[in-house]
Order: structure tokens, then sequence, then C-alpha cells
């Protein structure tokens, strides 16, 4: 199927397709269905992650205006913000974080990887979802640069084509082992993903459940998550020409796993780090994919899949965050 992403500028800033793997040992410990993983955590940039997807495209689009500078912001751990300071310096543009805390004593996780790819940080306090990057941005225009903004996450619609791009990547490596997935599981915060993924499973004709965990809200709000990864959806559909329209109603988020907060590592999170550890030598991030496999893991428990079911896991990387929450994570 041809669409109009072929025609997007991109900048080759991964190393793609990632691998897709079965989780054999774990399936069966769990006793539930089977469970693939698609391995985003080796996208081969920068320790890895889902967000070298969107910033193929982001940057495809940065170099195309002849952009000089890239901003964009996150947590102290944002695993977005390390991977759009890897990519940058990649592909020689200068690259501005809008970073929420405070300067601390000593950079760790993926913070120290911020400052070895030579990012400038901007220090936000309390403002840890990028409020502050148009000001930044007006600041560098003011200095006579050529900045090219990049919201929280990388999610907008030219960012989310990295998982429409996905799903025909993922779509191909299925159709030639014969297997057929009943239900994706993954991750679900800023929004790309989950409105790339679904959008991409639309165009390319991929039929299955698709969940997504929400690691960073409790609740849907006002206006709620789904809302928003419609409103997305529909501009990555209208940028791409296809007819498919959505709303909220149509995205799926478990709201289920929050624990004790965004970044907290619970009970939850620890145990699915372990056994994921354990029983199949990956490693989960503790933020985002431990809180997504545990919830997994809850639905297998709780009978949510049948043994004839195949589950596909969305690895979405994150691994250096692992080194800053060392102390909750040492098995006890
Ligand atoms: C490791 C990891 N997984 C999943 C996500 C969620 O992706 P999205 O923001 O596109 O919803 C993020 C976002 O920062 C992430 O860093």
């Amino acid at each position: 199927m041809t669409s109009g992403i072929e025609k997007l500028p991109r900048a080759r800033v991964n190393f793609l397709p990632t691998p897709l793997t079965e989780l054999r040992r774990l399936a069966h410990v769990l006793e539930g269905p089977r469970i693939l993983m698609k391995r985003d955590d080796l996208t081969g940039l920068a320790l890895g992650g889902n967000k070298t997807r969107k910033l193929e495209f982001l940057l495809g689009d940065a170099l195309s205006q002849n952009c000089d500078t890239v901003i964009t912001g996150g947590a102290i751990q944002s695993n977005h913000c390390r991977q759009t300071a890897a990519a940058a310096a990649a592909v020689g543009l200068k690259c501005h974080l809008a970073l929420g805390g405070e300067s601390p004593s000593f950079p760790e996780g993926n913070l120290l990887l911020d400052l070895l790819f030579g990012a400038i940080i901007h220090w936000c306090g309390e403002q840890r979802k990028g409020e502050r990057i148009p000001e930044i941005a007006e600041q560098l225009r003011s200095q006579g640069r050529r900045p090219y903004v990049i919201p929280y996450g990388g999610s907008n619609a030219i960012g989310a084509m990295g998982f429409v791009d996905a799903i025909s990547e993922v779509k191909g490596q299925l159709s030639a082992q014969n297997i057929s997935v009943d239900c994706l599981i993954f991750p679900s915060s800023s929004g790309g993903t989950h409105a790339g993924i679904t959008v991409g499973a639309d165009l390319y004709d991929l039929s299955m459940r698709v969940i997504g965990i929400a690691i960073d809200r409790t609740e849907p709000g006002e206006p709620s998550y789904e809302s928003e990864l419609a409103t997305l959806a529909n501009q990555i559909a209208e940028k791409l020409g296809i007819e498919a329209r959505y709303d909220a109603g149509s995205f799926q988020v478990r709201y289920d796993y929050f624990g004790g907060g965004y970044a907290v590592v619970g009970e939850l999170e620890r145990e699915a780090i372990l056994l994921v550890g354990k029983y199949e030598g990956v490693l989960l991030d503790p933020v985002y994919t431990a809180r997504a496999m545990g919830g997994l893991i809850d639905m297998i428990r709780n009978k949510e899949f049948s043994s004839r079911d195949t589950v596909l896991f969305w690895h979405t990387g994150g691994i250096p965050a692992l080194f800053e929450h060392a102390r909750e994570l040492v098995p006890r």
C-alpha cells in the first residue's frame, strides 16, 4: 500500500528494522498467551528507544527547512530528550533541551547522556512537559538562529509518522512468519506512538486490539487523553491524505497501572523488570516499559487472554533510566 508517507523527508538516525522476538520462557512461566516483543530498545541510536522513529521524520523536516538548531523538552530523565540530543548530534544540528527540575549535583542516566551529546540544558523547575519551549525558541531566533521546535514527546503528526511506518515494518515481519496478532500492548504517554500505531494499523490493514497502558495519567481528564489521541490521529490521516477519521472511542487506554505516579517505581514495575530479566535476559526500563509489562502480566493473571492468543508487546526503550533508579531495583 502506498501513501503520502514515502514523500516525507527523513533523516536516517536509526537502524531499522528492529528485531521481532518471542518471549517463550516468560509465556511459559505465566501460563498465558504467546508473547512476542518488538525490540525498539534496539533502534540503534544512543541506547535505543521509540523516539528515534519519530526523530527520523522530525529531523528530516528540520533539515528540509534549513534549520540549524532543534529544541525540545521533557522530564529530567526524558528518553525523548536524550534521543533528540543524539540524533541532532548525528546530523549536525545544535540541540537545546527544556528539562523539568533543577541542575543536580551529579548528572545520571539520560541527563548524563544529554550532556555527552553536547545538548544545552535549560532548567525549568516544575515545568517538565516542555512548557518553556516557545520562549526559548524565541530567544534563539533573536540570537539569529533557526530553531526547529519539537513538541513534548515528539508527538505531533510529523513525529507520529515514525509509528505509522513502524506498523508497515512489523506487518512485514509478521507476514513473513505467518503470525497473526490478537492484541498489541505498549506504554502510552504523550500519544505519538499510540496515534501513529492506530493510523498505521488501518493504513496497512493490520487488524488487532491496540491497548496503550497509561504511564503518566490517572484517568480520562477534560479533554480526555483519548480525545487528544483522536485529534492527533486525524491530523496524521489528513497529512497522509487517507480517509480514516477517529474519535475518542477509537482508542483503548488502561489507567489501572498508574501506581504511585509518574516515574515512581512500585512492585508492579519491579516484578516486571525482574521477571523479564530473569526469564528472557531482556532489560525493561523502570518508567515506561516496566509499567506496561506489569500491566500485561496482570491482564494475563486475570485471564484476559486465552492460551491460543498472541500478544505483541512493543518494547519502546528507556534503558538509561534504569541506572537513575538503581536503588529501587536491586533484587531483595
Ligand atoms: C521508553 C518510552 N516508552 C514509551 C513512551 C511513550 O511514547 P509516547 O510519548 O509516544 O506516548 C516514551 C515517551 O517518552 C518513552 O520514553
